[in-house]
C-alpha cells in the first residue's frame, strides 16, 4: 500500500488509499534543540496525549506550562506548520484548493500499551470518523513526521475503507437498502455521512474479530515523513514515540475518485 513520493501523482494515490511515503522528510524539520525541547522539555507539562497547534486562532492545547514554555512550542509548531502547508500546496495544488487546515499537533507519548479506552486508542485498528467535528463528506489529510532519532513508528492496517465498507459495511449495520435515504436524511439530520462513518469507526474498535490478524504492517523510520487519506485508509499505530502530525480537510469537490462519502450514500 506504500506509494513512494518520488513517483509522483501523490493526489490519485492518495485517493486509492496509498500511504505517500518519503524515506526522508521532504521539508526542513525543526532544529535539533527544538526537537530535543520537543521530546524531553514538555514531559513535566502535558495534559493532554496530543499538543496540538492551532493556526487559525494561533492557539495551542495540551500543555499547561510557564509562558516561556508555551512560547517556544507554539513557535516550533507554528513554524513546521507553515513549512508542511507550503510543501503541500505547491505539490498538489489543485487537491488542496479550498482545504482547511486543522491542527499541527505533537504527539509525545508512547503508543504502545497505552492503555486509553477501546474508542481513543491508536492502537486498535479504524478509519478516522470526523476531524474538529462533522466534515460531510471532505476528506482527512495526514501529514506524519517520525520525529525519533532512534526508532521506528509501526502503523498496521486492514486495508482500505473501500475494501473494508465492502466486505464488512453490512455486518457494521451500515448496508442495505437504507442507504439510498442518505441524501433525504440530511433533512433531519445535520450529518448522516459523520454518523455513519462514526459508526464503522466504533464497529471497528468494538469488534475484537476485526482486530485480528493478518494485516499490513509498515514501518516508519526515524526522520521519514508519510501522508494519508486517514478516512480512507484503516490504520492503527502500535509502536512509536515522537510524532508531529499535521491535519487538513480537503473539499471532497477536489476528489476524483470514490470516496467513502459516495460509497456511504449509496452512489458509487
Ligand atoms: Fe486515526
Amino acid at each position: 500500500m506504500l506509494h513512494e513520493a518520488d513517483r509522483g501523482g501523490w493526489a490519485e494515490a492518495l485517493e486509492r488509499g496509498r500511504i505517500v511515503h518519503f524515506p526522508r522528510c521532504p521539508l526542513a524539520l525543526p532544529s535539533p534543540d527544538d526537537q530535543d525541547f520537543l521530546r524531553e522539555g514538555l514531559a513535566l507539562y502535558l495534559r493532554r496525549k496530543n499538543i496540538s497547534y492551532y493556526p487559525d486562532a494561533e492557539k495551542l492545547a495540551g500543555l499547561r506550562a510557564p509562558a516561556s514554555v508555551l512560547d517556544r512550542a507554539r513557535r516550533i509548531l507554528r513554524d513546521h506548520s507553515g513549512r508542511v502547508r507550503d510543501f503541500l500546496q505547491g505539490g498538489m495544488p489543485g487537491f488542496t484548493r479550498g482545504w482547511s487546515p486543522g491542527t499541527s499537533s505533537f504527539r509525545p507519548m508512547e503508543e504502545e500499551g497505552r492503555g486509553l479506552s477501546p474508542h481513543a486508542s491508536n492502537e486498535l485498528i479504524h478509519v478516522d470518523a470526523g476531524a474538529y467535528g462533522a466534515t460531510h463528506g471532505d476528506r482527512i489529510l495526514r501529514f506524519f513526521v517520525n520525529l525519533n532519532p532512534w526508532r521506528e513508528r509501526v502503523w498496521i492496517s486492514k486495508g482500505t475503507f473501500e475494501e473494508l465498507f465492502r466486505r464488512h459495511g453490512a455486518e457494521a449495520g451500515l448496508g442495505g437498502g437504507g442507504l439510498q435515504a442518505f441524501p433525504m436524511a440530511r433533512v433531519v439530520d445535520t450529518s448522516p455521512y459523520d454518523r455513519r462513518m462514526r459508526r464503522f469507526h466504533n464497529w471497528m474498535k468494538d469488534t475484537a474479530q476485526f482486530q485480528e490478524p493478518p494485516h499490513e504492517r509498515f514501518s516508519f523510520a526515524p526522520f521519514s515523513a508519510w501522508m494519508v487519506l486517514t478516512d480512507g485508509v484503516s490504520h492503527a499505530c502500535i509502536q512509536g514515540q515522537h510524532a508531529l502530525v499535521d491535519t487538513f480537510l480537503i473539499p471532497l469537490a477536489n476528489c476524483r475518485l470514490i470516496a467513502p462519502y459516495h460509497l456511504l450514500a449509496g452512489a458509487a
